[in-house]
């Protein structure tokens, strides 16, 4: 048993009382060191967890095949367990939290027992920034701890900043399978049946059992960094959401922020690493973060965001160095990968990363693969897990404890038709309408059938740590407070389709058009028509160097069918009905004046 680097009494009694409980062989407190680093993925390695990938190829890398059960989030395992059924609100499964500590003590009893128990303090955010927040997650994990070593400040720096009597989110993690006497381990431990993500947010506690996987298992990403902290930030006054971060360049040197929410696998790591394409001579995209912003109003009334992480957890499939470059040279080594195919000479392949697939592969689930096979590779979630700061694109400010001004927000979803590329709201309370009302596809990044359309307010209907129609009102009441100095809203779907499912829009760096726009705009430098939808661009108004597409394909990725679009806003009843009165009354009046305008 290692001893406890701290003087810090809660975290010490805490971390007694847990181990009591869980009746692990050994606890090893993190230091977040290279050499500890290096030790577990060599135990890792040696359990047959982790494979060694080519060093010559892919220096200090790893790749991790999971349970084929436990391959993404798991949306219907996951609990807000608020005193009040009301305060998680109609989108967030609910227990009685007495329920639920009577059956997570029930789960967690013994459930260590044969293994390690880490103890991993964290800082989501720059150390000892005002913005930022520590944790200290329990885990019987190696692969958490290596996982929350690259994706957040891990270890004895995190617990300085913490000190002897600082507030931390306490986390619980178990992978639920403990080892009796003399049982071999397997290389991915889980319990598929009995899978348990748990907050409690009045106590700011979180409690996760049975799944090793991503959001499931690395507990400072999405339920301490979304769930809790949307919790918080209410509380408090800020925001905490499911957004990219990235600045824009433009060739007189001007630098804009912009922070984007997509939902899960809708590309905001695609977009926070944009490079501009031909015809862009002199602009410059910059990457602040890549899925979660932390924003907090500064004194000077401006809106600043961090990125409370310190890596990528990014979608490996369709990642190229033709589709993100930025993305494949951060992925040049230090990475762990989950759930991709192996080469033949020890690297990593996913579908997309080449034009042709290579003869053979060992896939995902440690078979044979031959092109003609007829099965993917990689599974259509796998990951990498990746240092930020070997992003060539990183921005000069992406751990600025202060954070950086945000000029703009971008929602979009992934939606195939009657949806435009890009437009902005009239004001605050419809981009926050707009916002709300968001419809997306469902992926592959949480469990649930792919391509079915699901309202997605904000990105953050899996994440929202409380009722749902209250964060809407956090976001208007926010926008009183500051008016003035708000930031401009947009819609974007990069998604659209032709009939023939074809995606009609090139994406990725021609991605650059619809953000020039926005820049420009926010800079009170771009033209818009004005329309029931919001201000739109004109054909003229967006920059087509280098790209063939004429007025008749913008027309087509543009347009709205006024019917279609009526529709859509008498559906909304669907998702407003479920909230009841607590739906904020400028967001329904916003919802009557479009029906209005669309009946015209
Ligand atoms: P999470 O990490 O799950 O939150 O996902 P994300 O929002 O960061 O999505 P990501 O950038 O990883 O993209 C997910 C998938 O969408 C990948 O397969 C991308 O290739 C694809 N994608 C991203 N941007 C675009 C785009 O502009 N156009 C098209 N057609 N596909 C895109
Ligand atoms: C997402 O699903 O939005 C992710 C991956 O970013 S996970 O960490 O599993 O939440
Ligand atoms: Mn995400």
């Amino acid at each position: 048993m290692s001893e406890a680097p701290t003087k810090h009494a809660r975290l010490l009694a805490w971390v007694d009382e847990i181990a009591a409980l869980t009746k692990p062989d050994r606890i090893e407190w993190c230091d977040g060191s290279q050499e500890e680093y290096d030790r577990l993925c060599e135990l890792l390695v040696q359990g047959g967890s982790y494979i060694r990938l080519n060093p010559e190829k892919r220096p200090n890398s790893f790749l991790c095949r999971s349970d084929p059960a436990d391959v993404a989030r798991v949306e219907n395992r996951t609990f807000i367990c608020s005193e009040n059924p009301d305060d998680a609100g109609p989108t967030n499964n609910w227990v009685d939290p007495k329920e639920m500590r009577a059956t997570l003590n029930g789960l967690f009893d013994g459930c260590m027992r044969g293994r390690t128990m880490y103890v991993i303090p964290f800082s989501m955010g720059p150390l000892g920034s005002d913005i930022s927040e520590i944790g200290v997650e329990i885990s019987d994990s190696a692969y958490v701890v290596t996982n929350m070593r690259i994706m957040t400040r891990m270890g004895q720096a995190a617990l300085d900043v913490l000190g002897d009597d600082g507030e931390f989110v306490p986390c619980v993690h178990s992978v639920g399978m403990p080892l009796t006497d003399g049982q071999k381990d397997v290389p991915w431990p889980c319990n598929a049946d009995n899978k348990y993500i748990v907050h409690y947010p009045e106590t700011r506690e979180i409690w996760s059992f049975g799944s090793g996987y991503g959001g499931n298992a690395l507990l400072g990403k999405k339920c301490f960094a979304l769930r809790i902290a949307s919790v918080k930030a209410r509380d408090e006054g800020w925001l905490a959401e499911h957004m990219l971060i990235l600045g824009v360049k433009s060739p007189d040197g001007r630098k804009s922020y912009v922070c984007g929410a997509f939902p899960s696998a809708c590309g905001k790591t695609n977009f926070a690493m944009l490079i501009p394409p031909e015809g862009y001579e002199g602009w410059e995209v910059t990457t602040v973060g890549d899925d979660i912003a932390w924003i907090k109003p500064a004194p000077d009334g401006t809106l600043r965001a961090i990125n409370p992480e310190y890596g990528f957890f990014g979608v490996a499939p369709g990642t190229s160095m033709k589709s993100n470059p930025n993305a494949m040279l951060s992925l040049r080594g230090n990475c762990i990968f989950t759930n991709v195919a192996m080469t033949d000479d020890g690297d990593v392949w996913w579908e997309g990363m080449t034009d042709a697939p290579p003869a053979h592969l060992i896939d995902w689930k440690g078979q044979d693969w031959t092109p003609d096979c007829g099965r993917v590779a990689a599974h259509p979630n796998a990951r990498f897990t990746a240092p930020l700061g070997q992003c060539p694109s990183v921005d000069e400010r992406w751990e600025d404890p202060a954070g950086v001004p945000v000029d703009a927000f971008l929602f979009g979803g992934r939606v195939a038709s009657n949806f435009p590329l890009v437009f902005e709201a009239k004001d605050w309370t419809h981009g926050v309408y707009l916002a709300a009302t968001m419809g997306s596809e469902l992926t592959a990044a949480a469990e649930g059938k792919p391509g079915d359309l699901r309202r997605d307010p904000f990105a953050m209907l899996p994440f929202c740590g409380y009722n749902m129609a209250d964060y809407w009102k956090h976001w208007l009441d926010l926008g009183h407070r500051l008016a003035g100095s708000l930031p401009h809203i947009y819609r974007v779907n990069w998604f659209r389709k032709d009939d023939n499912g074809k995606f009609i829009w090139p994406g990725f760096g021609d991605n650059m058009r619809a953000l020039e726009w926005i820049v420009n705009r926010v800079r009170g430098e771009a033209h818009a028509v004005e329309s029931p939808l919001g201000n739109v661009p004109s054909y003229t108004d967006i920059n087509w160097n280098g790209l063939p597409f004429d007025k008749a394909l913008y027309n087509r990725i543009m347009s709205v069918e006024k019917d279609k679009a009526l529709r859509e806003v008498q559906t909304q009843a669907d998702l407003f009905d479920k909230f009841g009165d607590r739906v904020p009354k400028e967001i329904t009046a916003m919802r009557d004046l479009m029906m209005a305008e669309l009946e015209q």
